[in-house]
């Protein structure tokens, strides 16, 4: 029997995109090693989002490389956005490489595999979806489900519209169906993915179309599904009828993950992100209106080109106003083929970290200030498993998607999986702390 292993990086889609090639794999008879040594076919799946994710990826590459010279038996793969965004140049920097693949030509792995050829081969065409794959979910109860491939925003500093290529939708009745799927074989929460989740089903024509909104009241109506999320919205296509939604839907979570990259207007201009500070903080007061406990959570870029210490101020100004429950920020990486990484402006690395080390204190201190209307009140927590750093007790999430360590009655902890009530007593900027009261009720 042959043994593979995988490595992912990046984001939620690549994390989905390794359980199906997990699936796939497992299929043509594969098992998982435990590590590199023992695998004959070493896989990762790659991303390239900003320079430290190269870094990362092209230092475990180099362990491959010498496991392959041990073994020239073994086969060594590189999938995924870094692979899509460098084509064949991947056999030329790394000739030990016998398989490249981009994100949407997972299948064609299994192709490669299973054929006698002995020549390297990359495979790096845009399909759209790529096709019904089998997948290994790395949990028993939470679901992912790609709703949409691709971007067809042009944001200055980014590389997924040339490593997952132009968008295209797929069809409700068969995201239902994939739903239902899953909540038969025991999920209970799903996670709704897209690079622009709110421009879903634009693209799609004839009956079956279905807006965004549409498609969460359907998915919602699935039974055994308890919690529906979805990432990413972007705040120039962001409706009031998906806000509206998270105040009628029961099983949509009251969180939004709305991205705001920066809080100046000449900023955001020249990132084309094609809404301005105003519009972003009206979608903010649309959200507040109609779900005002829903939390908020977003994505910032510090040091893009020609910011100033005026422009991050705005940025910093947003913060402080919107209230964050969370943040993940990042230094400006410029990216191989954007417009950012040509511009005049670029700012030196101690600028950037300064501005970052500001930002980080903003965001942790409103987040923590923010986490406390949650102490006193008891919320129902997804369970996930035993708290990593205290195995006595549990650790799971709540709608708000914060994370919670709490204590149960030894005999009566719910397994993970479970819906616990959980009165918080302590918060933190990341993290609640509490007691379980009992098993909630499923919706
Ligand atoms: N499609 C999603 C995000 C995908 S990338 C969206 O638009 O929200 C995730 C985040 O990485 C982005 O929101 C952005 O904040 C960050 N990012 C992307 N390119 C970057 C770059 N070149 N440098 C620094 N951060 C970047
Ligand atoms: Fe990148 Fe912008 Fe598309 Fe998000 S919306 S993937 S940041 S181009
Ligand atoms: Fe995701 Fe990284 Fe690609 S963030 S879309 S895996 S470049």
């Amino acid at each position: 029997m042959k043994r593979y292993h995988l490595t992912t990086f990046g984001c939620q889609m690549n994390e989905h995109d390794s359980e199906r090639m997990k699936g796939m794999l497992e299929s043509l008879g594969y098992r998982e090693a435990p590590g590199r040594e023992e695998a004959d076919l070493i896989l990762f799946n790659t991303c390239s989002i900003r320079e430290s994710a190269d870094n990362r990826f092209v230092a475990h590459l180099g362990e491959a490389k010498r496991l392959k010279t041990e073994n020239p038996e073994r086969v060594v793969g590189v999938g995924g956005c870094w692979s899509q965004s460098m084509k064949e140049r991947v056999f030329e920097r790394f000739p030990f490489v016998d398989v490249a693949f981009g994100p949407g030509q997972i299948p064609k792995l299994a192709e490669f595999l299973t054929s006698d050829s002995l020549t390297a081969q990359g495979y790096f065409e845009f399909e759209g979806f790529s096709g019904h794959l089998p997948m290994k979910r790395t949990r028993e109860f939470q679901g992912w489900v790609q709703i949409s491939v691709g971007c067809n925003c042009r944001c200055a500093y980014c590389i997924v519209p040339s490593t997952r290529g132009r968008e295209v939708s797929r069809p409700p009745d068969e995201l239902v169906a994939e739903v239902e799927r899953l909540a038969a074989d025991g999920v209970r929460e799903v996670t709704l993915l897209g690079q622009n989740v709110n421009s879903y089903g634009r693209d799609l024509r004839g009956e079956g179309r279905a807006s965004f909104a549409e498609l969460l009241a359907r998915v919602d109506a699935v039974e055994g599904i308890d919690r529906i999320r979805y990432t990413s919205p972007h705040p120039k296509d962001m409706r009031e009828d998906v806000v509206r939604a998270h105040a009628e839907l029961g099983a949509l979570c009251e969180h939004i993950h709305l991205p705001l990259q920066s809080g100046s207007s000449r900023i955001l201009k020249a990132m084309r992100r094609t809404y301005d500070r105003g519009r972003y903080l009206d979608r903010v007061a649309l959200i507040r209106e109609h779900v005002p406990d829903c939390a908020l959570t977003t994505d910032i870029i510090v040091g893009f080109p020609g910011e100033t210490e005026a422009d991050f101020e705005d940025t910093l100004a947003v913060v402080e106003e919107v209230g964050y429950d969370s943040a993940f920020t990042f230094v400006f990486s410029p990216r191989r083929e954007t417009e950012a990484a040509e511009l005049k402006g670029q700012l030196s690395h101690a600028v950037k970290r300064e501005r970052m080390d500001r930002l980080v204190e903003a965001v942790q201190r409103r987040a923590s200030e923010r986490a406390q209307r949650f102490v006193g009140r008891t919320m129902e927590v997804l369970v996930e498993g035993p708290s990593r750093k205290d195995p006595d007790r549990l650790r799971g999430r709540t709608r708000h998607n914060k994370t919670v360590h709490f204590a149960a009655e030894p005999g009566a902890a719910p397994a993970p999986g479970e819906l616990a009530e959980v009165e918080i007593v302590s918060a933190t900027s990341t993290t609640l702390a509490g007691e379980a009261k009992m098993l909630a009720a499923a919706r």
